[in-house]
């Protein structure tokens, strides 16, 4: 199988240096003027696909600044890079592994071949094994010890393996079927466990232990007091069949957890944890919302997949976010990006983009190991509007840093009441449009002396009240959230993530920063309850070890 190429220095490449000089040359840029100027500008820069419309005209972009960010693109090689993903290259060369989730949303029938294998059968088998699964338990066939039908679902994981599934089963609620509902069970903080199992009934409960590698500490400990507190409500071992499943690609570890082999839900090394929402990770979706919608989920990301591929990059949706990321990251030292979701059942995206952009664009070396030259990955942050609005969006609108923002809404609610959603949009629209137009001192005075204020007041106040404005941000406006839209958006941020690592040389796929903490976490384990009395690595740990066990002893 073919190794994706190694990328060279992005810096040294011609698109680089003259979009370095035309941010000189956009210093004075203002969009306030820009609109004024030109009446066709949310026109020439907004665009719509896959069930999404986006307007990006609130951005310090001319044309020639997207000409020159398409260039860039092209340089790259971003082309061979979409085909090298969608083809089964190997794209994460730390692992020697590709990066395959697309396959997952694939039609029946297409062929992939995989180390000379067709995948796709392997595909559909497992899709066929949820729908049995999703079947038997909406129709009651699946039961309890006490042979009552389940009625509560935990998805016992971390991660991906948490994230996605719980965005994806929480924002389509509206679409849930059969009344099973869905819990997540994640951090090995005792209070979640504590919380969720007074909820349940073990009789009617039925846990998915969700686990790539069935090697992961939080979901492991959870799996054991899941099963402990199981046998202590009146389950019993013969029974833990109908109340133990799993999702895993490690199907000797899932066994000797004590899951039935029949239960276990394969998974792939070709598929990555924050990209796993679509594979059998997605179990707890499909018995949320039934798997007709699932499969219009799946089918939302596959044209999402397609148009990816197919349109040219100036009217390619995520590649245009990427490279607008790639422009306030690189050429304008943002250093986070907010995403702003307008929309109750889309609160947790945020959540699940910090995981698949941090965990997959948080790197410093590229593909072959050497240094990046440039800024990789921002912080992504953010969270429901209009929250927000009273809490954070003050640093948005005067902090002293620049900070990009997605806005995600919907035009239509499930939930209408009196003009709540009127006022809703209308709230969003005003936060990227007082970003955009801020206030300038003579505004401030003005509105001031309006109010009557005397002068030496107002010279006093209105520095407060000057909001600097030209601050960026891109609207994503949905009909109303759908399997199959929510299906394309996410895919279009796994596909923005893809541009960008492509652009700066990096590998996506893996994630070693997050195993030195793990592999620290045994030897912390270890001091804090006794079982290496060797002092820690450094003062600090040590002291804070030591007052643990103080305050333990008693
Ligand atoms: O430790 C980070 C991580 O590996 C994520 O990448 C992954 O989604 C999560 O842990 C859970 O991993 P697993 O599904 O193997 O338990």
């Amino acid at each position: 199988m073919a190794y994706y190429r190694t990328p060279h220095d992005v810096t040294q490449l011609p698109a680089w240096k003259a979009l370095s000089q035309h941010r000189t040359a956009m210093q004075d840029f203002s969009m306030r003027e820009a609109f004024k100027a030109d009446p066709q500008r949310f026109n020439q820069f907004s665009l719509s696909g896959c069930g999404l419309f986006l307007d990006y005209s609130k951005n310090l972009i001319t044309s020639e600044t997207r000409d020159l960010l398409v260039k860039l693109a092209a340089e790259v090689d971003l082309n061979a890079a979409i085909k090298a993903m969608f083809a089964g290259e190997i794209l994460n060369a730390s692992e020697g592994r590709p990066a395959l989730h697309t396959a997952l949303r694939r039609p029946v029938g297409d062929k992939l071949s995989v180390n000379g294998t067709n995948i796709m059968p392997d595909v559909h088998k497992v899709l066929n094994q949820i729908t049995e699964l999703v079947t038997r338990i909406h129709d009651g066939l699946w039961r309890g010890y006490t042979e009552k039908p389940i009625t509560d679902v935990v998805n016992i994981g971390i991660g991906g393996s948490f994230l996605g599934p719980e965005l994806v089963s929480e924002a389509l609620l509206p679409y849930s079927q059969k009344g099973v509902r869905c819990h997540y069970l994640a951090n090995i903080d005792g209070s979640e466990f504590h919380e969720l199992s007074a909820k349940l009934r073990a009789e009617t409960t039925l846990f998915i232990v969700s686990s790539k590698s069935f090697n992961t500490l939080e979901t492991l400990k959870n799996a054991q007091a899941s099963r402990a507190w199981y046998l202590a409500q009146g389950g019993s071992e013969a029974e833990l069949h109908r109340h133990f499943i799993a999702v895993s690609s490690n199907n000797a570890a899932a066994v000797a957890f004590g899951i039935r082999e029949e239960n276990i839900f394969p998974m792939w090394d070709w598929v990555g944890g924050r990209y796993s929402l679509w594979s059998a990770i997605g179990l707890p979706i499909a018995l949320s919302i039934g798997m007709a919608n699932f499969k219009e989920l799946l089918s939302g990301a596959y044209t999402m997949d397609q148009h990816f591929q197919t349109a040219p990059f100036e009217q390619n949706i995520p590649v245009l976010l990427a490279l607008l990321g790639v422009w306030y990251n690189n050429f304008w030292e943002a250093q986070s990006h907010a995403i702003l979701p307008y929309d109750h059942y889309l609160r947790n995206i945020t959540k699940h983009l910090q995981q698949l952009d941090m965990e997959s664009n948080g790197k410093s070396v590229r593909q072959d190991g050497s240094p990046v030259s440039v800024e990789t990955g921002p912080v992504i942050w953010g969270g429901v509007g209009c929250n927000g609005q009273h809490a954070y969006h003050q640093l948005l609108h005067q902090g002293t840093q620049m900070i990009p923002a997605d806005f995600i809404v919907p035009v239509v609610s499930f939930n209408p009441v009196a003009d709540h959603h009127q006022w809703l949009f209308a709230n969003c629209l005003s936060q990227s449009q007082a970003l955009m137009l801020g206030k300038t001192r003579s505004e401030a005075e003005a509105e001031l002396r309006e109010k009557g204020m005397a002068e030496a007041d107002i010279q006093k106040l209105a520095p407060h009240k000057v909001i600097p404005g030209n601050r960026p941000s891109n609207t994503l406006v949905l009909e109303r959230v759908s399997p199959r839209r929510l299906g394309a958006l996410v895919a279009m941020y796994e596909h923005k993530v893809f541009v960008q690592s492509v652009i700066w040389g990096t590998n996506a796929f893996d994630q070693w920063g997050v195993e030195l903490g793990k592999e620290l976490g045994k030897g912390v384990y270890q001091r804090l309850t006794g079982g290496i009395e060797e002092p820690a690595e450094d003062g600090s740990t040590q002291g804070l070890i030591s007052y643990f066990r103080g305050r333990h002893r008693g």
